[in-house]
């Protein structure tokens, strides 16, 4: 069909894509703003070394849902003593569009309950007018000054939080810790892609990027710093990490009119982030939905009439997109009952057949696109560090509901970078799905930084 035909992405093609996305990294390495991609600066420059010792709390606010932590650090012989996790809380859609103080209010009463159901062994107790420390995993752009303190570029993923323009993000969870009678203190502040890597790194010294793969996309790696121009001014040696926000990138993309209209009625924030909205969870069911309406209206894909819910916008999650995909059964029973379930239709063979293609179509694009752009990283590491062609192993971490539940999303992506790199290479890279350790990334950046 035409869908597929302009959502192809042979090798050829691809190739295009990494390039360009390298060249717009490197013209955002060279000064602020310079590309698509922000590179923001992370000032993370030291990474876990497994020395972290002490009691370090974490922040996890992601594309859907928040969680509040605590690890308790016996360096490097004993590690993560214990570990104690909130059950993750799904974050509110009122929040998402509401007021700072909303949404902050809401985190730091999550902490504030959290910390009331805390039992901390005399071992970790800490000594009078010390206070505790933070590490915020907060996953969207930030303009960072320091490790601790920066402000909201754009709001991505659905959420636009009004009160924040020019604000400190820290100082925002501040104010509402002090309302909460909280005497703690954010010693970290890092995108969920750099708590990702962080987190990783602690266990594994080959760890290079952090990529999520979730409500949106993202991706971080640890760069040198004589390779970013746009930091000459402020420092020379050793090594970064660059949070590359490559939801940005908007070059060469294969966009089809279901994408732009997506865009255009659907988001809050059109004309942005473009690569997330072909690649990420928030949007790939919606992109499945247009098409499909498209085709009952103009081929009749289930009869006459078009099913009424094919009409509401997000009907169909990415989720049920994927498990469509992912039936791999001759009669395609799966695709039928979530046709039945979601739209409340009856489609024949030849119907769920045409639907199981457009699921394909759209996975398989979205696999490929973040496959084109892990190998612009991984060349650029290779560029700075030649590790692969010594020899070297070279992980990246890996996280995010649609990473996670997709198996056959993540094989496309893993084809994809493997039909672009080198063979060579190839043999040396590893994906880890580590899930949820962004958490630990920050307590332990929030250890690494800490004020005392
Ligand atoms: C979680 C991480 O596992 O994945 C978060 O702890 C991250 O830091 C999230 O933001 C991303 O996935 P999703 O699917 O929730 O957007
Ligand atoms: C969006 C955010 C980015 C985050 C990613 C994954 O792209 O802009 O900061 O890392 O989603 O959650």
């Amino acid at each position: 069909t035409t869908f597929q035909k302009e959502c192809d992405t042979p090798t050829p093609f691809l190739r295009n894509i990494a390039n360009a996305i390298a060249d717009d990294m490197q013209a955002g390495l060279a000064v602020e703003g310079g590309g698509d991609l922000k590179m923001l600066l992370t000032y993370v420059d030291h990474l876990p070394s497994g020395n972290e010792e002490g009691l370090f709390y974490a922040l996890d606010l992601g594309g859907t849902n928040f969680r509040v932590r605590s690890v308790q650090l016996g360096g490097m012989e004993e590690r993560v003593i214990v570990d104690t996790k909130s059950e993750p809380v799904s974050i509110p859609k009122e929040l998402k569009t509401g007021t700072s103080k909303e949404l902050f209010g809401f985190i730091a009463s999550k902490l504030a309950n959290f910390v009331a159901n805390e039992n901390i062994p005399a071992r970790f107790r800490l000594e009078e007018g010390r206070k505790r420390e933070i590490g915020f995993t907060f996953s969207f752009p930030v303009n960072q000054t320091s490790i601790d303190s920066g402000t909201v570029i754009q709001w991505t993923k659905g959420f636009k939080v009004s009160g924040m323009d020019g604000k400190n993000v820290v100082a925002c969870l501040n104010e509402a810790m002090e309302a909460h009678g909280l005497d703690m203190q954010v010693s970290a502040l890092v995108n969920d892609t750099v708590g990702t890597l962080a987190g990783a790194r602690y266990w594994d010294e080959d760890v290079m990027m952090g990529v999520i793969i979730g409500t949106g996309t993202n991706a971080c790696y640890v760069d040198q710093k004589d390779a970013i121009p746009k930091l000459q001014s402020i420092s020379s040696s050793g090594t970064t990490i660059i949070n590359t926000e490559w939801g940005g990138f908007s070059k060469i993309l294969p966009r089809t009119i279901f994408d732009q209209e997506m865009d255009e009625a659907n988001t809050i924030n059109p004309g942005e982030q473009l690569y997330e909205k072909m690649i990420s969870g928030m949007y790939l069911g919606e992109i499945g939905r247009r098409v499909l309406l498209q085709m009952c209206e103009s081929s009749h894909l289930f009869g006459q009439s078009v099913p009424v819910n094919l009409s509401t916008r997000f009907a169909l999650s990415t989720k049920d997109l994927c498990k469509m995909q992912e039936d791999k059964t001759d009669d395609l029973l799966i695709v039928g009952s979530i046709l039945n379930e979601v739209l409340e239709v009856e489609a024949n063979l030849e119907a769920r057949r045409r639907v199981s293609q457009v699921c394909d179509t759209v996975v398989k694009r979205g696999g490929r696109l973040a496959g084109a752009g892990i190998v612009a990283i991984l060349e650029k590491i290779e560029k700075e560090t030649k590790r692969l062609s010594s020899g070297q192993r070279t992980v990246v971490a890996m996280d995010g509901g649609l990473y996670e539940n997709h198996p056959l999303y993540v094989e496309y992506m893993k084809e994809a970078v493997f039909e672009l790199l080198d063979d060579t290479f190839a043999s040396l890279i590893a994906f880890k799905h580590t899930k949820d350790v962004s958490g630990i990334g920050a307590a332990l950046l929030a250890a690494t930084n800490s004020i005392y």
